[in-house]
C-alpha cells in the first residue's frame, strides 16, 4: 500500500507537470467558485485561490479509492481496531454521533456509558455553575483551573477562547507546562477557597500534570487539610485508580476511554473545562456542530467532501510541489490557540516515517503547520510569505459578523486585510523596480465562519480531525499513535536523577557539559 506505487499517483504527477507552473488567477472562470468553495453548515470554505484544477482532484479521488478511503473511513466511524500499533478503536465521532445507534468495542456498546458519563457530567457543570457546589470553606467557585497538557489542554483552551462570547461568570485558567512560572503565576491570581482544580491526564502519568497537580494538592493540604482535596479537586483519565490513590474521592473522577486519542478529546470528559465555560447546552451544540460534519464526511463524494479535497491540497503542495509548510491564519483573535491545537492534531498525529506494514516510507509525511493571528502576523513574518524564496500555502480565517463589539468599523478594517492579503498573495504586482516586484501565485483558503458559535466551531474542528485522517490515510500511515514523543520523556527522567545526585551517568561531550552547567 505505497500511495507512490498507485496508478493514480502516477496519473497526477503526469498531471502535476503540466500545470506546475499554471498561475492561479488562469483557472479563473465562471465554474471555478462552484467547483472549489463549499457552503456548510454557516461556513464558506473558498479553496479556488490553490495551484490545481478539477482534473487533479478527479486524480486525488481516484487515489483515495486506491487507498481504500471509503472502507477506512467505515471502519473509523464503527469502531475498528485502527490504531493497530496500540490495538485500539478510535472512536472520537462516537462522543458526538446525535442518535444512540450502538457502536461496539470488544463487543460492548458504548453508547449507554457516554450518556451515563455526560449525565454525570452534566449535574457536575451545573452544581459548580450555580454555585450549589461549596469549597472547603463553604464558599460558590468562582475560578477553575485545567491542570493537563498537550490533548488535554490544547482543545479545551482554544474552544474557551473561542467561545467568550458564550462563557459564564467563571474564570477558566490554564496550566500546562512544569515551568514553575505558570504554576506561581496560578496561585498568586487565584483564590484557594473557591477555586476548582481539574486534574486531566487520559494516561494519569504524565509528568507535568501531575507534578503541577502535586504542588498544589500539597498546598491544600498544608491549609486546609486532606479533606478539602475532595471540594477542590476533580479528574478525568482512563486510570481511575491511579486517580483515587491521588486522594480524588470516586466521585469527583470521570472516565476517558482509551478508544478517544487525547488531541481527538476536546468532545470527552476532558473538555470537562469547556461545559464549564460555557454551559452543557453550548456544549451539546458544539458536539452537534462535529456531527453534522461527520454525515458530510461520510455522505459526500471524495470531489465534493470538504475535509477530503482539503486533505488533497495539503499532499499535492506537500509530495508534488514539495512545499515545506502551512500557515494557518486567523484574523479572529477568538481563535488565537488554533495553530497551537492544530500543530499536534496534525504533526502529532502524521508525523511518522514508518508505514501500516512496518515499513520504512520514501515518500514525504505530515504537514508542518505554523501560524498567528492577523493583521498582527502581516507585520511579522508576511513579507517571507510574499516576496520569500519558499512558497507557504496559507489558511485565511475570519467570522463575518462579530456582534459582540460596537466597534464594527475595526472588525471590517480586520475583514477587508485578510481579504486582500489573499488576493495580494494571488495576484501579486509586477513592478520594474525588482526589490518592490510581487510575482504572486501563492495559494490560501479562505473559511469564513458566518459567526464563531459552538456549532460552527464542532463543525471547523471536526473539519481539520477528517482531514488529518484522509492524509493518514493516503500516506498508509498510523494517526493515533504517538511513540514519537517518549524516547525524550524516558531521557528526562535520568537527566533529572542526575541533576538530583541520585544516578551518574555518561553522555555525549555535550550532554554532559550541559548536566554539569545545571548541577553545579
Ligand atoms: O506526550 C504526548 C501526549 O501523550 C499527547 O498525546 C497527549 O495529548 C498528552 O501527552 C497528554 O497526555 P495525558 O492526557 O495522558 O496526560
Amino acid at each position: 500500500m505505497n500511495p507512490t506505487k498507485t496508478k493514480a499517483w502516477t496519473k497526477i504527477q503526469q498531471h502535476f507537470n503540466k500545470i506546475e507552473n499554471k498561475h492561479i488567477t488562469n483557472y479563473f472562470n465562471q465554474d471555478r467558485l462552484q467547483n472549489f468553495s463549499f457552503d456548510f453548515n454557516s461556513i464558506y470554505f473558498d479553496f479556488s485561490k490553490h495551484r490545481l484544477d478539477e482534473k487533479i482532484l478527479e486524480l486525488f479521488s481516484e487515489l483515495a479509492k486506491e487507498m481504500q478511503l471509503e472502507s477506512k473511513m467505515k471502519q473509523l466511524f464503527s469502531g475498528n481496531i485502527i490504531n493497530h500499533t496500540e490495538q485500539r478503536a478510535v472512536l472520537h465521532t462516537a462522543l458526538r454521533q446525535q442518535d444512540d445507534t450502538p457502536i461496539f468495542v470488544n463487543k460492548k456498546n458504548i453508547i449507554p456509558e457516554i450518556r451515563n458519563t455526560y449525565k454525570r457530567l452534566e449535574n457536575f457543570s451545573d452544581k459548580i455553575i450555580s454555585g450549589n457546589w461549596k469549597g472547603h470553606t463553604g464558599k460558590k467557585i468562582t475560578d477553575v483551573v485545567n491542570i493537563g497538557i498537550g490533548g488535554s489542554d490544547l482543545g479545551p483552551k482554544m474552544m474557551v477562547q473561542a467561545l467568550s462570547d458564550y462563557k459564564n461568570h467563571l474564570n477558566i485558567h490554564y496550566l500546562s507546562n512544569i515551568d514553575p512560572f505558570g504554576l506561581d503565576k496560578i496561585i498568586k491570581n487565584i483564590n484557594m477557597e473557591t477555586t476548582l482544580f481539574l486534574v486531566v491526564s487520559k494516561s494519569f502519568s504524565t509528568q507535568e500534570t501531575l507534578t503541577n497537580a502535586k504542588s498544589i494538592q500539597a498546598l491544600y493540604i498544608d491549609k486546609f487539610g486532606k479533606e478539602s482535596i475532595a471540594k477542590h479537586f476533580a479528574t478525568i483519565s482512563t486510570q481511575v485508580t491511579k486517580a483515587q490513590d491521588f486522594g480524588i474521592s470516586p466521585e469527583n473522577i470521570f472516565p476517558m476511554w482509551d478508544w478517544v486519542g487525547g488531541r481527538y478529546s476536546l468532545w470527552s470528559p476532558a473538555g470537562i473545562s469547556i461545559m464549564l465555560a460555557v454551559g452543557i447546552e453550548n456544549f451539546n451544540k458544539m458536539l452537534s456542530g462535529a456531527a453534522n460534519m461527520d454525515l458530510h464526511f461520510k455522505q459526500t463524494d471524495f470531489n465534493k467532501n470538504i475535509p477530503a479535497v482539503s486533505a488533497f491540497i495539503s499532499i499535492l503542495y506537500n509530495n508534488f510541489y514539495e512545499f515545506e509548510t502551512e500557515t494557518c491564519i486567523p484574523y479572529a483573535e477568538k481563535l488565537q490557540y488554533l495553530p497551537d491545537f492544530l500543530q499536534q492534531l496534525m504533526m502529532e498525529s502524521n508525523g511518522k516515517t514508518v508505514d501500516n506494514e512496518s515499513n520504512k516510507i520514501d515518500y514525504q509525511t505530515g504537514d508542518i503547520i505554523w501560524g498567528n493571528v492577523g493583521t498582527n502576523a502581516q507585520h511579522s513574518f508576511f513579507q517571507l510569505l510574499h516576496q520569500g524564496s519558499k512558497i507557504v500555502p496559507v489558511c485565511f480565517m475570519a467570522e463575518k459578523a462579530n456582534n459582540s463589539t460596537k466597534h464594527t468599523e475595526n472588525h471590517l478594517i480586520l475583514l477587508s486585510n485578510m481579504i486582500a492579503q489573499a488576493e495580494a498573495l494571488m495576484q501579486g504586482e509586477q513592478n520594474a523596480n525588482p526589490y518592490k516586484n510581487f510575482e504572486g501565485n501563492r495559494p490560501s483558503s479562505t473559511i469564513l465562519l458566518d459567526k464563531i458559535t459552538p456549532e460552527t466551531m464542532g463543525t471547523l474542528v471536526a473539519y481539520y480531525e477528517h482531514k488529518t485522517f484522509v492524509e493518514g490515510i493516503i500516506w498508509n500511515i498510523n494517526s493515533f499513535d504517538q511513540f514519537g514523543v517518549e524516547l525524550g520523556k524516558k531521557l528526562a527522567n535520568k537527566v533529572l536523577n542526575e541533576l538530583q545526585g541520585k544516578e551518574s551517568n555518561t553522555h555525549d561531550f555535550s550532554t554532559d557539559k550541559l548536566i554539569s552547567l545545571i548541577k553545579k
